[in-house]
């Protein structure tokens, strides 16, 4: 599928303008598996309530704060339809939705794996609508690589990988990873590895992964998958693992705490990669009112993430690079 994902466009529009003053939290909102994403001079900040996904929009990133224009993609009905996972991709000018829920007149079943894809317009505030149920997973995103599209998932304990021939058609998943590093065991509750989630930078495609994928351990650590430049993308032997990093930290009373990988995303003049975070409510020791921030990304000498834990970041920086100001 010859396709662009426009926000994998990286490095090619050099800005002259300046960066908007930006203050984490960037959301006081409840908001679960929170996603961002810039299209078309906007600023789109997509979450869950779990019965509904929700989006909103404002021109600079600091402007979410206040909510920005909202807009429900799937209003609130008598059931609960346990969204999760929503992500947004563009291929050829019109806008998909790829999400997890539980299917229409049934009531919460937190196991169910039912993943769709749904089809907007031109705007990310078209409707969407006939949504098409393309996998069994919790958690899926679109990889792409040498301009293919691949469909990455958990799968089990370990994470799958499929070939894309269209947005709706999703080819035969195969295992792309499973856990077999020591320290992959990190929080001690055995093999399960999941959430993969793509990104990239300069010539590389890195997949970020949780570890102990669902026990909400402390420390949400992750792995990260770096694509070797050459050979199939669906074969593990063209990635290779590293790990663990953790992701934002903060300080409960004199606990530190780590915040959950949200995705990343690309600056509007493409130059920056940024990633979300989501901070615990309830996980062990470390409570605290749950929002969602985000932070520049920084990069090591040999072009891989530096994933040192800085803290939180509450003071004024800049924003990302080229947003209108
Ligand atoms: C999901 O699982 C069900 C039951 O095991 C199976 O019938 C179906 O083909 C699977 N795939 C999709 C895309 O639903
Ligand atoms: C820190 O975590 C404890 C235990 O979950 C919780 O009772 C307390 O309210 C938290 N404190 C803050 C400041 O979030
Ligand atoms: C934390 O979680 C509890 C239980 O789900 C909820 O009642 C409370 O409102 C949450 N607090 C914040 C600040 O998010
Ligand atoms: C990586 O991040 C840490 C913490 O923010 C910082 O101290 C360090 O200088 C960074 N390393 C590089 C190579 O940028």
């Amino acid at each position: 599928m010859a396709t662009k994902i426009l926000t994998l466009l990286l490095g090619l529009v050099p800005s002259l303008a300046s960066a908007a003053p930006f203050t984490n939290p960037l959301s006081p909102l409840i908001a679960k598996q929170p996603y961002v994403i810039y299209a078309d001079g906007y600023w789109y900040y997509m979450y869950t309530s779990h019965w509904e996904i929700e989006i909103a929009r404002a021109p600079t990133l600091d402007g979410l704060k206040g909510g920005g224009q909202r807009k429900t993609i799937f209003p609130k009905l008598g059931d609960d339809r346990n969204f999760y996972n929503p992500r947004l991709y563009k291929f050829d000018d019109v806008w998909w939705l790829y999400y997890r829920a539980t299917p229409d007149t049934t009531i919460q079943r937190w196991g169910d794996k039912d993943f769709y894809v749904i089809k907007g317009g031109a705007k990310v505030t078209d409707t969407f609508s006939n949504p098409v149920k393309i996998a069994n997973a919790t958690t899926g995103q679109i990889l792409q690589i040498h301009d293919q599209l691949y469909f990455l998932n958990d799968c089990g304990n370990d994470i799958c990988i499929a070939s894309v021939s269209s947005p709706t058609s999703i080819g035969t998943s195969s295992v792309l990873a499973v856990s077999d590093q020591k320290w992959e065991y990190v929080g001690g509750n055995g093999r399960s590895i999941g959430n993969p989630t793509p990104f990239y930078h300069n010539d590389k495609t890195f997949i970020a992964y949780e570890l102990d994928f669902g026990a909400m351990f402390v420390e949400h650590p992750f792995g990260l998958l770096t694509y070797k430049g050459s050979g199939d993308p669906m074969l593990s032997s063209s990635w290779s693992k590293s790990g663990p990093f953790r992701n934002v930290a903060y300080r409960n009373g004199t606990s530190t705490c780590y915040s959950e990988l949200g995705n990343f995303f690309v600056s509007p003049d493409g130059l920056e990669l940024w990633t979300l975070y989501n901070t615990d409510n309830l996980s062990k020791g470390c409570a605290s009112p749950q929002h969602t921030g985000a932070k520049r990304l920084d990069w090591n000498p040999d072009g891989s993430p530096n994933f040192s834990v800085p803290g939180v970041v509450e003071h004024a920086v800049d924003g990302p690079s080229g947003e209108r100001t």
